[in-house]
């Protein structure tokens, strides 16, 4: 069954996508992803797809637009390859934020992408960790949306004490994302409730939930320029926290976030590698990388056998 697979990476994370197809025990397929001079993307399958059940391997990360339009013009060389089936694998999916009007005449982007993806050939979509589970239903073709929450269960559960950990949402939107992680982990919550009672006067940060003397575990999917973050750690000890940890799926971090971080007050922020990690995030001292890759590697494994890819979540 496997000998029908083929992986083809994009360039936005080519570390994944080798680990990805080393768990697979596959070769990455052939291919060639280039720029003409005025950087329009080319892309050649430098070997026969037809027939095949063929995984695109690309996050939609920085550059953005570019990565897009990378995973759009491969599957587009698929289809007209005679591909057979082809899934994107999207282990960052980007403009997800962007999932419904936050204001008058501004678009729903997240709705365009999947669109867009759609349009160009793809039949299916592995990604980790949406934004917002609901942006699942913005492909009207089967979309498969994979939680780190288990990798951060087993990290959290071999590197910390757990007796003393209370797992905190850094804001009351990702309240459901840190009740799933703490259920794991069998520990408390807490939420951090940003508000601004006037317009003009700056946010005041509420913690819900006792956390004196715990060690708190903030949990998020996104980190880009790290306020949100840091903010909220800083936060958590003015309440008596003990100390602050991270565990965020994708690691945005756009602009000077990783100086900011490791200049912070969190004591150990921990990522997936769903977006390549700079050379900047691989030497700070309080940041570690965890893979996705296994998990990846099984759900495709899953998805070309026909078996189920939820109960990878049981
Ligand atoms: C927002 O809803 C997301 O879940 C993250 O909290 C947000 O994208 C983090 O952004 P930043 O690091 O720029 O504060």
């Amino acid at each position: 069954m496997k000998a029908d697979i083929k992986l083809v990476a994009g360039n936005s994370n080519r570390a994944l996508s080798e680990a990805i197809a080393a768990y697979l025990s596959l070769p990455l397929a052939k291919a060639q992803v280039r720029r003409f001079a005025d950087m329009e993307i080319f892309v050649e399958i430098q070997e026969n797809v037809r027939g095949q059940d063929v995984f695109i391997i690309q996050s939609t990360s920085f550059p953005t637009n570019d990565h897009l339009m990378e995973l759009l013009i491969i599957s587009d060389a698929l289809r007209r390859a005679s591909a057979k089936r082809i899934t994107a694998v999207i282990p960052y999916f980007g403009y997800a934020r962007q999932d419904r009007k936050a204001g008058p005449r501004t678009p729903i982007s997240a709705k365009l992408v999947a669109n867009l993806i759609t349009q160009s050939g793809v039949d299916r979509v592995l990604t980790v960790d949406l934004h917002a589970g609901q942006i699942q239903g913005f492909f009207d073709i089967p979309t498969d949306n994979l939680f780190a929450a288990p990798l951060m269960a087993r990290d959290i559960q071999q590197h910390m004490d757990t007796s003393n950990v209370m797992v905190v949402s850094p804001d009351v939107g990702g309240v459901v994302r840190a009740r799933a992680l703490a259920k794991r982990i069998d520990a408390p919550l807490a939420i951090v409730d940003k508000r601004r009672e006037r317009a003009g006067e700056s946010e005041v940060m509420n913690i819900i939930g006792d956390v004196k003397g715990r060690s708190c575990i903030l949990v998020d999917d996104i980190v880009d320029s790290g306020g949100t973050l840091c903010n909220a750690a800083d936060a958590l000890l003015a309440d008596g926290a003990k100390e602050v940890y991270a565990y965020i799926t994708h690691g945005v971090l756009s602009g000077g976030a990783v100086a900011r971080i490791a200049s912070s007050k969190l004591k150990e922020l921990v990522l997936t590698d769903s977006i390549q990690p700079t050379e900047a995030v691989k030497v700070a001292s309080n940041i570690r990388v965890i893979s996705v890759a296994q998990l990846m590697g099984e759900a495709i494994g899953r998805t070309a056998t026909g078996s189920s890819v939820s109960s990878l979540f049981d």
